[in-house]
């Protein structure tokens, strides 16, 4: 089996690259980025030496550069990790969203229909399904929950699964969506929630909790996520869409004292900032359907997932801070600075 792995040096790409290589020791797996700010190829630097593992630097938006690697590698399954992912970034620059998680998806689709497929998935997210209020906690993202976005990056993430969907009636491709709640584990990228108060709280730096930090989130540990995936392209039902997430919402605020606590730091690094512009209150995925259909159940508690997170960050300052003394800087001080 030739996989194609688009988006494989980011967090949660690269943790599938892993869990398949080591799965499924005869798959050859293909990995496809453009290495962004996002991407870093020392993440990928244990399974490079790998044969049955091959990197190409390539953006998924150059459609001769796609087909030319379809020629050559002939993949039986395309996983669409690939996609500019922080919704801060896509507050102050939407264009590179629209280009990348829109037209980038077309091109890899075209190419599926151009040299044959067994399989096309995208990886997309429950913000599609825009937020839910604080007050009603019965209420959850279901499959049949309508679009409603808020932000320009899940506008971006909804415009390519409605294209998947298109693509899947009007020609025929065998496509399948997973739309999974907020990732946790290694090899997260500094700027978002979780790794950024742990480096920042190692550094005794300011904690910026956004509004009063009520905001609720869905954590699921990333493994959780990657067998998910790896069961959709296995198991899942051509052209429907899979929600992923376990159960486990909590509070922006709680989360961070409880980073404070496991590090042994004062809660008084936490500082109130400027809200995000059009926050969505509360994510909370029903996985009911990817349980009962193809068995899936997340693994790993939350309780020992944000210790071997915070553990893995520890352990391997290696790997972030060459990223946070970069170009990361700026981005930090202009987002930060003045809020
Ligand atoms: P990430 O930002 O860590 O990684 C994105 C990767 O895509 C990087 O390696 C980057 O170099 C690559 N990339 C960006 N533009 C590209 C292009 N034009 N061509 C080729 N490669 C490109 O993102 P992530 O958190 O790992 O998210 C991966 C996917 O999962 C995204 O599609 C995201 O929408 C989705 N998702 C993320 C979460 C989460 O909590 N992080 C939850 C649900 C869904
Ligand atoms: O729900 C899935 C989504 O989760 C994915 O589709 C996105 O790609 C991923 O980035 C994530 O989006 P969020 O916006 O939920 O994640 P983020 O880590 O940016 O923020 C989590 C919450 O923490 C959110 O309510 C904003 C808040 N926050 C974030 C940062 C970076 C802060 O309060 N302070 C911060 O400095």
């Amino acid at each position: 089996m030739n996989i194609i792995v688009t988006g494989g040096a980011g967090f949660i790409g690269s943790n599938f690259i892993f869990h398949m290589l080591k799965t499924y020791p005869d798959y050859r797996i293909i990995c496809l980025d453009k290495l962004t700010y996002a991407g870093n190829l020392s993440t990928l630097k244990t399974v490079m030496d790998n044969p049955n593992f091959r990197f190409v630097k390539l953006d998924i938006c150059d459609r001769e550069g796609v087909y030319k690697l379809f020629e050559e590698e002939h993949p039986d399954i395309v996983v669409n990790f690939a996609a500019e992912s922080h919704v801060d970034r896509s507050i102050e620059n939407p264009s590179v969203f629209l280009e990348t998680n829109i037209m980038g998806t077309s091109v890899l689709m075209d190419a599926c229909r151009k040299y044959g497929i067994r399989r096309y998935h995208q990886v997309s997210t429950d913000e599609v399904y825009g937020d839910l209020p604080l007050d009603r906690p019965d209420l959850f993202f279901t499959e049949e929950t309508p679009i409603h976005t808020s932000s320009p990056y899940s506008s971006s993430k909804a415009g390519a699964d409605l294209l998947v969907l298109a693509y899947h009636r009007t020609y025929g491709l065998p496509v399948t969506i997973s739309r999974c709640s907020n990732n946790y584990g290694p090899y997260h990228f500094p700027e978002k929630l979780i790794p950024l108060m742990v480096i920042n709280a190692l550094h005794d730096k300011p904690l910026p909790v956004y509004g009063e930090g009520l905001n609720v989130r869905d954590w699921l540990y990333v493994e959780d996520h990657c067998r998910a995936i790896d069961l959709i392209i296995h198991k899942g039902t051509v052209g429907e869409v899979y929600n992923v997430g376990g159960h486990n919402e909590m509070k922006n605020i709680d989360i961070v004292k409880l980073i404070c606590k496991e590090l042994g730091k004062p809660e008084t690094l936490i500082t109130h900032v400027t809200d995000r512009k059009g926050h969505d209150m509360r994510y909370a995925i029903d996985p009911t359907k990817i349980h009962n259909e193809l068995g899936w159940l997340p693994e790993t508690k939350f309780a020992d997932g944000i210790k071997k997170t915070i553990r893995w960050y520890l352990d391997n300052e290696d790997w972030w801070q060459p990223i946070i003394s970069g170009e990361y800087q700026n981005y930090y001080e202009q987002m930060y600075g003045n809020r």
